[in-house]
């Protein structure tokens, strides 16, 4: 049983096994407290061992890690602080552990535990983090659901640069370190070919025939900016709707953050609670703001005279036609509206090929949402989808047409006004959890200079 399972129960139970990791052991001479945990979920579960079991000294030798089958009766406890209590009849050592392993009682900085990653999901924190990540995941397939809107799985490998960033990751079988010099027509796929920055160019396909899809899955930027929320590999969810504006866009980004952060209070409540208590006080406050009070939204000209008239000194100057520092996003989210803002109507010179010209021919139709403590955690837009306007786009930001011959199709045969975002799914759950570096809420990080584990 799980202990997770074990901790609910209504009844005692005559006979339960259960598996698990000591976390804490304390022997005396006739009998042990183990503090047992499974990790599926925060709560250690209570074993009292007495000296009468066959193999009481060896478990005596016994140190945090090691991983443990028991047997035994669950009994009210007469302890203090839980429930249920286990009065164990066997205890087999299913595998020993090191006198070495790092993860010992006293606390171990966030730092450290970044740097032995395979076993940092086996304290309280990390452990958090990973079952709230599991259950946000389940979430966003829940709302959009519920909404009616199609999972698709968008490729990983692609031809197209969809940000025109630049930023992408090559893949070949070619060796770079070969001295003969290699051509595309000569690859694998007889042309150069990346790992996907955004599923949006895919999705805009399916969402111009299924009406409202989404994609969920791994997306890769190969970005050289070393920073808390910046990672090169992450998880972007982004839907795309047809016969939809950006009203309708930005409705739907803020409903979809105020769903997740919702669904993290009700699903990961013990979580929620250590990171208030140990990762930042103002954690579960801030979050029922999120939900109670409505977002603010403003174009970015107005962002711009807020920002330049605020008399707050910032590292990076506020000029209008470029782009928002994350200092400036997070000025306009924490400290001037005190709740999350959707920034709409960009220069059309900073954003992609894709977005839809407003008719003021200067701006595009997109938009970021901003939350606390972060910055932008959605990105979106309506999409351009006049045939002759994408066309002039395409050139202004110096793409071959015949490079996205199928997404200039979708134009020509039954084109509609579309839309659709993508959020940051690490950056959601540095909101919900609280925790400041994207490093933390990803299991394994891809950052520049490091790929270890
Ligand atoms: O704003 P971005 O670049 O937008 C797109 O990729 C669009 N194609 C989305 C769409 O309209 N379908 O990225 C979207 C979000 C950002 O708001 C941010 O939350 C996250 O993806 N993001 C990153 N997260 C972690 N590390 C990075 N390097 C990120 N780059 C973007
Ligand atoms: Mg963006």
């Amino acid at each position: 049983m799980l202990i997770k399972d074990i901790l609910n129960q209504e009844q005692p139970l005559s006979s339960i096994e259960v598996n698990g990791w000591i976390r804490t052991l304390r022997s005396s001479k006739s009998f042990s407290f183990i503090e047992l945990n499974d990790g599926s979920c925060l709560k250690n579960l209570q074993i009292i061992v007495q000296d009468t079991i066959s193999n009481y000294e060896e478990l005596g030798s016994c140190g945090t890690g090691t991983s443990l089958n028991i047997k035994g009766e669950l009994v009210p406890s007469q302890g203090k602080g839980q429930k249920w209590e286990v009065q164990a009849m066997s205890v087999e050592i299913v595998g020993e552990c090191g006198s070495d392993y790092p993860l010992q009682k006293k606390g171990h900085s966030i730092e450290f535990l970044r740097e032995i990653a395979h076993l940092r999901p086996r304290t309280n924190l990390f452990g958090s983090v990973f079952r709230v990540r599991s259950k946000m995941a389940f979430a966003v397939h829940r709302f959009f659901h519920e909404r009616d809107f199609h999972y698709i799985h968008t490729p990983i490998i692609t031809g197209s640069d969809c940000e025109g960033a630049g930023e992408m990751f090559r893949v070949t079988t070619q060796d770079p370190f070969e001295t003969k010099s290699h051509s595309p027509e000569d690859d694998f796929f007889r042309k150069p070919t990346f790992l996907t920055v955004s599923g949006q160019l895919e999705a805009e396909v399916f969402a111009t025939s299924l009406s409202r899809v989404y994609t969920f899955g791994p997306t890769f930027r190969a970005e050289n900016s070393n920073t808390t929320r910046h990672a090169s590999e992450f998880w972007m969810i982004e839907p795309e709707i047809a016969f939809c504006d950006l009203q309708g866009d930005m409705a739907l980004a803020e409903e979809f953050v105020k769903f997740l952060v919702s669904e993290a209070l009700r699903l990961c409540p013990d979580e929620l609670e250590l990171f208030n208590r140990f990762v930042d006080k103002d954690l579960l406050e801030r979050l029922k703001g999120i939900i109670e009070r409505p977002f603010k939204r403003i174009s970015y000209s107005e962002a711009v005279n807020l920002l330049s008239n605020s008399g707050e000194k910032f590292e990076y100057p506020v000029e209008n036609g470029t782009n928002l520092q994350s200092e400036h996003e997070r000025y306009l989210t924490e400290k001037h509206f005190k709740t999350p803002v959707t920034v709409y109507n960009y220069p059309k010179a900073i954003k992609p090929f894709y977005m839809r010209l407003n008719d003021d021919n200067e701006t595009v139709a997109a938009m970021d949402l901003l939350v606390p403590g972060i910055g932008e955690v959605i990105g979106g837009s309506q999409r351009e989808e006049r045939l002759d306007v994408l066309e002039s786009n395409m050139k202004q930001h110096g793409l071959d047409g015949r490079d996205y011959w199928w997404y200039t199709d979708l134009r020509k045969y039954g084109t509609v006004p579309h839309s659709g975002f993508g959020l940051g799914f690490e950056r959601l759950l540095m909101l919900v959890t609280g925790i400041s570096n994207i490093r933390d809420v990803i299991a394994f990080s891809r950052t520049p200079g490091n790929a270890e584990f």
